[in-house]
């Protein structure tokens, strides 16, 4: 089976940092559809740094990376942002939702911006909402929400383009425990229904236990 994710002694350090402050050293990791996998590790290991290589949002000093079989170092800025779009959805620990905009336009916005026309953009997203159990509240701005609430809308902004991986930079970690219970399973049911990738950064050990495999970052690498 190909793989969606594969990286091959990836190297990768800040511009600013000092001489072999390397936060990511020689790693491999190599991610199928359908899995699910936690990251776990200390903070500032390097997990949120890993997560931005592999969405190319930083690039890597070294080594490879390829996404649904495109080698990112080949790519131009343009063609990484498809790329991106195309295939990955990324859910953080803070929402990061359009505070002006409804929960509805929030999930509506990416499909807006690869072109979708606002009819059939409005009407999947009102479909996802439902799925999440939401379809009560598409009309509420997030400040009208509560923090499982906005999360959730988070995650459907993130799957409504159908991507091949979610990655989820500790998604719960701002969640008391019945919601981050609730947010980790509605992730995973997702997950399971599209035979989409899985990628949580987490520190709940709780979280890692749900996941088919758990990889642990230390001194940049999986140990
Ligand atoms: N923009 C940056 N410039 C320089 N160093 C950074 C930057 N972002 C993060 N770092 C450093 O890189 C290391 C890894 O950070 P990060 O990936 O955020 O860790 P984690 O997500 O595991 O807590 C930390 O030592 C952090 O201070
Ligand atoms: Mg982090």
């Amino acid at each position: 089976m190909n793989s969606i994710v594969s990286c091959t002694q990836v190297n990768y350090q800040y511009a600013d940092g000092a001489q072999d402050s390397r936060i990511i050293k020689n790693l491999d990791l190599d991610i199928k559809p359908a899995e699910s996998i936690a990251i776990l590790g200390q903070s500032g290991c390097g997990k949120s740094t890993l997560l931005n290589l592999l969405g190319g949002i930083e690039k890597a000093s070294s080594g490879k990376i390829i996404i649904n079989g495109a080698d990112l170092a080949l790519l131009n800025e343009t063609q990484i942002t498809k790329l991106r779009a195309d295939n990955l959805g990324f859910v953080y620990q803070f929402h990061h939702l359009l505070k002006d905009f409804s929960a509805l336009k929030n999930v509506m916005m990416p499909l807006l911006i690869q072109g979708e026309k606002s009819l059939p953009a409005k009407n999947k997203a009102i479909k996802i909402l439902t799925t999440i159990g939401l379809e009560h509240r598409i009309n509420h701005l997030p400040s009208e929400l509560s923090g499982g609430e906005r999360q959730r809308v988070a995650i459907a902004r993130a799957l409504i383009t159908q991507p091949k991986c979610l990655l989820a930079d500790e998604p719960t970690g701002n969640l008391d425990s019945s919601n981050a219970n609730e947010v980790l399973d509605l992730m995973i049911a997702l997950n399971q229904a599209h035979g989409s990738a899985l990628i949580i950064v987490t520190h709940d050990k709780k979280v890692a236990e749900k996941m088919q495999r758990v990889l642990i970052l230390k001194d940049g690498r999986f140990s």
